[in-house]
């Protein structure tokens, strides 16, 4: 197998779980691309401090240019605007394909990216920037390019999901529920992102610029969180049959007077009736609900935050990138690994 150099920028909890599984499943990967994935360093801030994960101490550095000048494929879990945005273009520049889960950057400086990107010939992928692990980008960008979407309901914050869904089932305050959330690493460093619905602001712009083929830019986000959503009002939406979820909505909308369409992206506390499938999303779970002309209603479910559940959707950007390099090898679509037995068992007596 050709080797493919892989830059990774950050080892937070996504960064180190990815690093691990890259050297761990190397073998894996390689028969699976049909090249080899070498991690050649991590660009961290202190090389010293602590992880989620033990990793060779000598694949760390602090200088990320000169890890970004070798590398074919670059992988930037850092977060925040700068130094993250700089590197992308840099990466961009030199001709690699950069992975991203910084929705704050997409959202913020995305047609920038996208523009470097397309100047060099290079992709840009960001699966995991919306919803962690769910396959979102994928299914919006491509399976469903030939489809006209017209809504997308997304519960995309699992930290605001926690904390209305333990309201609403055990009757706890918003401020013992985001307590819990905290402790329970849902939340971000600062819970404002999450409570003040800005996380979910950004992945609501990221998801309605790529439903609907156009740019929407942050600051055209309607956007409320779920500060002032109080115990009573969780209460009554119950005896109303209904739920309140923190939604992401995307739809297309005609303006009544002048008839004019256009898009628009809100978040804010929704009513959900008991029965539709969002409400049954419960604790940090995410679920992306989208409404297609064609398709119908489709839905999204799953981990939305995570260390190891958020590397899953950046190693399918890796593979995909890996794969675009390596001429010949199997599509995006295709998996040419096959060396498992199939094992005829028929029926397995259990319950799912
Ligand atoms: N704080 C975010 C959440 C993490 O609660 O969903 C994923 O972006």
């Amino acid at each position: 197998y050709r080797n493919l150099r892989v830059a990774l920028l950050g080892a937070g909890s996504v960064g180190s779980q990815v690093a691990r599984l890259l050297l761990e499943q190397g073998d894996e990967f390689a028969s699976r691309i049909g090249a080899r994935l070498e991690l050649v360093g991590i660009a961290v801030r202190d090389v010293d401090a602590s992880r989620d994960v033990d990793l060779p101490r000598e694949l760390f550095t602090t200088d990320a240019s000169s890890l970004i000048l070798g590398a074919d494929i670059v992988v930037e879990l850092m977060g925040g605007i700068e130094p993250a945005r700089g590197y992308v273009l840099e990466a961009l520049n030199s001709g690699a394909d950069v992975i991203t889960a910084n929705k704050a950057l997409l959202a913020t400086h995305g047609p920038e990216l996208f523009e470097a990107a397309e100047q060099v010939g290079a992709q840009l992928y960001y699966e995991a920037a919306v919803a962690g692990a769910i396959p979102i980008i994928r299914p919006l960008r491509d399976s469903l390019a030939g489809d006209r979407i017209n809504r997308i309901l997304g519960i995309v914050n699992g930290t605001t999901n926690f904390v209305l869904d333990r309201m609403d089932i055990h009757g706890e305050t918003l401020q013992d529920a985001l307590a819990t959330a905290t402790d329970r690493g849902y939340a971000e460093a600062d819970p404002t992102a999450d409570i003040g619905g800005y996380d979910a602001a950004q992945k609501a712009a990221i998801l309605a610029s790529l439903a609907f083929h156009t740019t929407v830019p942050l600051e055209r986000v309607y956007r409320e969180g779920i500060t002032s959503v109080s115990k009573a009002q969780v209460d009554a939406a119950r005896e109303a049959g209904a739920v309140i979820k923190l939604l992401a909505i995307c739809e297309r909308l005609t303006d009544r007077e002048t008839g004019e369409e256009g898009v628009s992206a809100r978040v804010y506390p929704a009513l959900i009736s008991r029965d539709h499938p969002l409400a049954a999303v419960h604790g940090a779970h995410n679920a992306v609900f989208v409404q297609s002309a064609a398709a119908g209603d489709l839905m999204f479910y799953g981990a939305g935050a995570g260390g190891v559940e958020t590397a899953s959707a950046v190693l399918g950007d890796v593979v995909s990138a890996a794969r675009r390099h390596v001429v010949g090898g199997p599509g995006v679509a295709e998996s040419t690994h096959a060396d498992l037995p199939v094992l005829d068992i028929g029926r397995v007596v259990t319950r799912y």
